[in-house]
């Protein structure tokens, strides 16, 4: 009897320890309090962690308060605890700002791995899966014949797209949620884009993390946290709005995901395991296909453009391959298995720069390993999949812009390729990308030719681009490595050809 007692005293005494994971896992030298928050802080995170795994291995851990992390590396790595052990691995870290901006845990990307969760997760990707079915690749089609009205009104001036792609990729979201096309100039999506945008800015913010793992800072004023509280209340408010019109003329959309979920949600009567999903579901549910399906598409073709803009002769083949396999009509998405130069462009723009370079954290739900190594139960699990997708040893020059690896005889695998994670957290809209991403392209390379403006040949900006939970194009930054092979754009001009 008194083992078991023993035993208890010391379970119920280790909870008060700080997490630590096998003392043999490499990382950085950890400082008293604050750990390694210098690290984590950096300006661009992922391009830190992939020069600190050259000094530490493609599994290194780094402390932050109490919490410690791993930080993955390696596709190798990444799928052995996201795929193969993803049990062990599907959990996400509870914290106190990631509670505020998920309305409590209820989105399906914070949401830690529960019954609640599955039942919630379940629910989404079934409507999402019947709405896509129906309608997706009709959705895209009309987006991107508007985009291409767009493009032709500019008549090759100089311009910046990226609001056009970030409005082309909502309105796929917004027409597939609750039935809604905006327009670039409607104020009520400049609102909700402004709002979404700042949240995902904020919560990546280190002004904010610091409240999740220095819990004495919530005591302090923070402006940065005021504008977080306001613009979920915006957020919030806006979906609302959405949601009742939508109720209001539920019969009419019976295609949209909303319309399912309702319905998902009056048949589910919480039958699976005495869960209960309600509204709140729908409306966080609302949130996460906004959030995780616009930024991410749109800072995508960003990049593809400003890629291409130095690589003129890829965008040329890209465009022979098009006009040969089509002969003039617009492509399907079921053309893509004859579109191999097409899709060599989209997996290596997805390699060199996953949208979302560090996936969202994972939580270890009980003791585990990885790579030999033990990982204690909740230890944060950070996939770096900018680390993986530039892994020396699995990629041939891999700072360099290649498409060509990934056509035959090339040497680029697709298996260690892994832009949407994997497992039971697996992006949920990764079938809505992957069309969105070769329809979009392939619209705009049929029609049109990128070409940088003259006047910004001289100061060309570089392709580091920023990095908070969306890795974005931006101009003007400098230079992050020599070997990168070639310089980005920030404006384009589009000169419509053939
Ligand atoms: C999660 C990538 C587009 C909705 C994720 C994750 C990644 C990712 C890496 C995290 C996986 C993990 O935690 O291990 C991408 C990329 C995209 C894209 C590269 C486009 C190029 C989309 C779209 C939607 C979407 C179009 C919605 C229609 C989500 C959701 C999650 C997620 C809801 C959370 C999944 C969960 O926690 O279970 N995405 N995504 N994403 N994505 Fe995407």
């Amino acid at each position: 009897k008194s083992t078991v007692v023993e035993s208890g005293l010391l379970q119920y005494l280790y909870q008060f320890l700080p997490c630590s994971s096998s003392p043999s896992l490499p990382g950085p030298p950890s400082f008293f309090l604050i750990g390694n928050m210098m690290d984590l802080t950096h300006d661009h995170l992922p391009i830190h962690l992939t020069n600190l795994a050259q000094r530490y291995g493609n599994i290194y851990r780094l402390k932050c308060g109490k919490t410690t992390m791993v930080v993955l590396n390696s596709s190798e790595f990444i799928r052995e605890a996201l795929v193969k052990k993803w049990s062990d691995f599907a959990g996400r870290p509870v914290s106190y700002t990631g509670d505020i901006v998920s309305g409590g845990g209820h989105t399906i990307s914070l949401g830690d791995y529960n019954e609640e969760w599955r039942a919630h997760r379940r629910l989404v990707h079934s409507a999402l899966q019947r709405c896509c079915q129906k309608s997706l690749h009709d959705v895209i089609e009309r987006q991107a014949l508007h985009l291409r009205e767009v493009l032709m009104d500019y008549q090759g001036s100089a311009v910046d797209l990226s609001e056009d792609f970030t409005v082309a990729a909502s309105n796929v979201i917004t027409i597939l949620a609750f039935g809604k096309e905006y327009d670039k100039s409607s104020l009520e999506l400049q609102q909700l884009h402004s709002c979404l945008n700042e949240i995902v800015a904020l919560w990546g913010s280190s002004w904010i993390s610091a409240l999740d793992s220095f819990p004495l800072l919530r005591k302090l004023p923070n402006p940065v946290f005021a504008r977080l509280l306001k613009e979920v209340a915006k957020r919030d408010e806006i979906i609302r709005k959405h949601l009742n019109n939508y109720k209001s003329q539920y019969k009419k959309h019976d295609d949209a995901i909303t319309g399912s979920l309702l319905q998902g949600l009056d048949k589910h009567q919480n039958t699976e395991h005495g869960v209960l999903l309600t509204d709140i579901h729908v409306h966080m549910a609302t949130v996460d296909l906004l959030i995780g399906g616009t930024e991410t598409t749109a800072a995508w073709l960003n990049w593809t453009v400003a890629f291409l803009l130095h690589r003129p002769e890829v965008q040329n083949k890209v465009y022979v391959e098009l006009c040969t396999v089509l002969e003039g009509r617009y492509p399907k998405y079921s053309d893509r298995h004859r579109l191999p130069v097409l899709c060599s462009l989209i997996n290596e723009v997805l390699r060199l720069r996953p949208v979302a370079p560090l996936a969202v954290p994972h939580r270890a739900i009980r003791d585990s390993s990885i790579a030999g190594y033990s990982i204690p139960k909740n230890t944060v699990i950070i996939p770096n999949l900018f680390g993986a997708h530039h892994d020396p040893a699995v990629w041939t020059d891999p700072y360099s812009f290649k498409p060509e690896r990934f056509l035959e005889g090339g040497g680029g695998s697709t298996r260690a390729l892994i832009p949407f994670g994997g497992g039971a957290r697996l992006c949920l809209g990764e079938s809505v990308a992957k069309m969105e991403l070769f329809l979009f392209t392939a619209y705009l390379l049929r029609d049109f030719q990128f070409i940088s403006p003259p006047e910004s040949e001289a100061s060309l900006p570089d392709l580091r681009g920023v990095a908070s939970v969306v890795l974005k194009a931006a101009a003007g930054l400098q230079s992050f490595d020599n070997l990168v092979t070639f310089a980005m754009i920030g404006d384009t001009i589009t000169l419509p050809c053939g």
